[in-house]
């Protein structure tokens, strides 16, 4: 007996097309966390000074949260046929996370952690968009990861707001 494919939902040959566009998206969801995770574990090993601890314990946790998300991402991109890509395909983009001049710069960490999850949050509703009828299960999994995202983003504008406070920031 010869198995068949799918005849409904995603894996189905007639959605091949749109199976590809998801994968393409899901790649790219799946490199901005693992650059996130190389952005958090620096960024939560550098900071000084006493003020900084809140924000190290912060990254700290994020940080196993980024991994878990990249994990997903990877795990989605092989369930529907795609290859989940090797670091040679890795290309930086996160420029406003790289190691303040002063490590005391505690803002410059905050600020740089609110345009990851910012550029996070864009893409993820833009997935959400797109898998809208195509793809629920991608969809489902992407507003769980988004939630974490925009808990992330509303956590750091918080620290920012104490720090405007203080006209420190
Ligand atoms: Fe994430
Ligand atoms: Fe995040």
């Amino acid at each position: 007996m010869t198995t068949r494919n799918a005849s409904q939902g995603i894996l189905a040959d007639e959605n091949t097309e749109a199976r590809e566009r998801i994968v393409e998206l899901l790649k790219k969801g799946y490199w901005m966390e693992i650059e996130t995770v190389m952005s958090y574990i620096t960024n939560s090993i550098n900071p000084d000074g006493v003020r900084a601890q809140e924000i190290i314990e912060s990254l700290q946790q994020d940080i196993q949260e980024e991994l878990g998300h990249a994990t997903e991402f990877a795990k989605r991109i092989k369930e529907l046929y795609g290859v989940v890509p090797g670091s040679m395909d890795f290309k930086p983009e996160q420029t406003y996370l790289q190691p303040p001049a002063d490590q005391v710069d505690i803002v410059h960490v905050i600020k740089g952690v609110i345009e990851a999850e910012t550029g996070a949050i864009e893409h993820y509703n833009r997935i959400i968009k797109d898998t809208d009828d195509a793809d629920p299960v991608t969809q489902d999994m992407v507003i769980a990861i988004l939630r974490d995202e925009e808990g992330h983003r509303r956590l750091f504008e918080g620290y920012l707001r104490e720090y405007e406070a203080e006209g420190l920031a």
